[in-house]
C-alpha cells in the first residue's frame, strides 16, 4: 500500500513560471497557409480523436555538445528523416499526453502540465533520452496552443489533445543512445476517446501477452509499450471487446493497466483499490488526482496488488460493485465487462465512477474551484 507522494508527485508540485513568461521563449514562425474558420468549423461539427491537426507545432533540436537548440513554433508539416534516424530502428522515443480546455469565458487552460514534463523526463531517463527543462515543455505547450488558440474547441467533451514527443534522429545503425534528438509537440482537437460516452467499455483479459516485463519499460511513456499491445488489442476488437486488461509478466495473475489507461476498483463498502506502481504500469496524471481527491473525500483507497481471480469473484459476489478506467485521453471511462479465457463479468456504471468525472472534469473546466494548483492557465 502506498500513501506518500510519488516522485513524480513530489517534482510536478514544483512551482512553473506562468504562461506570460514564457510566451516569447520559443520563436514564432507562423502558418502562411493556416484552415480556414470554416474548415475549422466542420472538423469542430464532427470531433473525433487524434485525426486532425492544427496549424502549427513546436519543435527543438538536440544534438551532443549544443543541447536542446532551435526551439520554434512553426507550421505543421511531414518531417524530414534519414532513412537511418535511430528511432525508425531501435524505437528510441517517449512521449506525452496532456489537454487544454476551453472555459465558459473564453480562456484556454491546461491540466497537470508539470507533471507531464516530469514525467517525459522520467521516461527520457529509462531510454537515455536527454531530459527537456520543464519550463521549456511548458513554454512549447504555451507557445502552440497560443498560436492555434482557435483550434481549442468548446463542445462539452472536447478539447485539444496534445502530444509532445521526442525521437532519435541521428543517422546511425549501431545500437547504443543517439547523439541528435528532436522534440515536437503537435495538437489534435478531440472529442471523446470513448463513442459510447458513460455506457461503459468491456475490457478483455489477455492470457498470453503482457506489455511490459520486470526491469522493462513499462513505467515509460514510449512506443515499445504501446507496439506490443496491438496484436492483443487486435484479438480483443476481433472479439468485440474494446480494450485489453494486461496482467503483470512475472506472474500472468495480477492486474496492471489497460495499456493505455490506469483501472480503479470500488468495493461496495465504499472503499477502493488501484495497482500499485510496481515499475510496470505507467503512473497516470489522471490516476494520481484521483488519488488525491478519493482521499481528501476520506475515502479509503489502497494501491495494491490486485489478483485477477479475485477481482471477478468479487465481481460475481457482489464485493465489488464499479470498476473504472482512467487517462488523460479516456478521462473516467466506467468498465462495463470484464471477460478472459473462463470468466466473463459484467458491472453496472455506478456513482462513485459518474462523481469522480464529475469532480475531474468541474476541476479541468473551471466550473469547481482548484485548491490543488493543477489547472494552469495558457491564454493572456
Ligand atoms: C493519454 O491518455 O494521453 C494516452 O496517452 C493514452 C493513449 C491515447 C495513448
Amino acid at each position: 500500500m502506498t500513501q506518500n507522494p510519488s516522485e513524480l508527485e513530489l517534482a510536478a508540485a514544483n512551482p512553473l513560471p506562468t504562461a506570460d513568461e514564457l510566451a516569447h521563449s520559443w520563436e514564432h514562425t507562423p502558418s502562411l497557409n493556416p484552415a480556414t474558420p470554416e474548415a475549422r468549423e466542420e472538423v469542430f461539427n464532427s470531433l473525433g480523436f487524434g485525426s486532425v491537426f492544427t496549424d502549427h507545432m513546436a519543435h527543438a533540436i538536440y544534438e551532443e555538445g549544443k543541447g536542446w537548440h532551435s526551439k520554434v513554433i512553426e507550421p505543421y508539416g511531414p518531417l524530414t528523416l534519414d532513412p537511418a534516424a535511430a528511432v525508425l530502428h531501435y524505437g528510441q522515443e517517449v512521449f506525452e499526453g496532456l489537454k487544454a480546455y476551453r472555459h465558459d469565458d473564453g480562456s484556454v487552460w491546461t491540466f497537470r502540465p508539470g507533471y507531464n514534463a516530469a514525467r517525459l523526463n522520467a521516461s527520457s531517463r529509462r531510454l537515455a533520452i536527454p531530459e527537456l527543462t520543464p519550463e521549456d515543455f511548458l513554454a512549447s505547450i504555451v507557445g502552440l496552443v497560443r498560436a492555434d488558440e482557435v483550434w481549442v474547441p468548446s463542445a462539452p467533451g472536447s478539447s485539444l489533445y496534445l502530444r509532445p514527443f521526442i525521437i532519435a534522429t541521428e543517422a546511425f545503425l549501431g545500437v547504443r543512445a543517439a547523439h541528435k534528438y528532436d522534440y515536437l509537440c503537435i495538437a489534435s482537437p478531440s472529442g471523446p476517446y470513448f463513442t459510447g460516452g458513460f455506457e461503459g467499455i468491456s475490457v478483455w483479459v489477455s492470457p498470453d501477452y503482457h506489455r511490459a516485463g520486470p526491469g522493462g519499460m513499462g513505467a515509460a511513456k514510449t512506443g515499445g509499450n504501446y507496439a506490443s499491445s496491438l496484436v492483443p488489442k487486435v484479438m480483443a476488437k476481433d472479439e468485440g471487446f474494446d480494450e485489453v486488461c494486461f496482467l503483470d509478466a512475472a506472474t500472468n495473475t495480477n492486474i496492471d493497466e489497460l495499456g493505455g489507461m490506469n483501472l480503479f476498483i470500488v468495493y461496495e463498502d465504499g472503499t477502493l483499490a488501484t495497482p500499485s506502481l510496481t515499475g510496470n504500469i505507467l503512473e497516470g496524471g489522471t490516476r494520481g488526482a484521483i488519488l488525491r481527491l478519493l482521499r481528501d473525500r476520506n475515502r479509503t483507497v489502497t494501491e495494491k496488488t490486485i489478483n485477477s481471480a479475485q477481482l471477478v469473484a468479487d465481481i460475481e459476489s457482489g464485493k465489488v460493485s464499479e470498476v473504472f478506467a482512467c487517462g488523460t485521453a479516456a478521462v473516467v471511462t466506467p468498465v462495463a465487462r470484464i471477460a478472459g479465457e473462463g470468466f466473463d463479468v459484467s458491472l453496472a456504471g455506478g456513482e462513485v465512477t459518474k462523481s469522480i468525472y464529475d469532480q475531474v472534469t468541474a476541476i479541468q473546466l473551471g466550473h469547481e474551484p482548484d485548491p490543488y494548483n493543477w489547472t494552469y492557465k495558457i491564454t493572456p
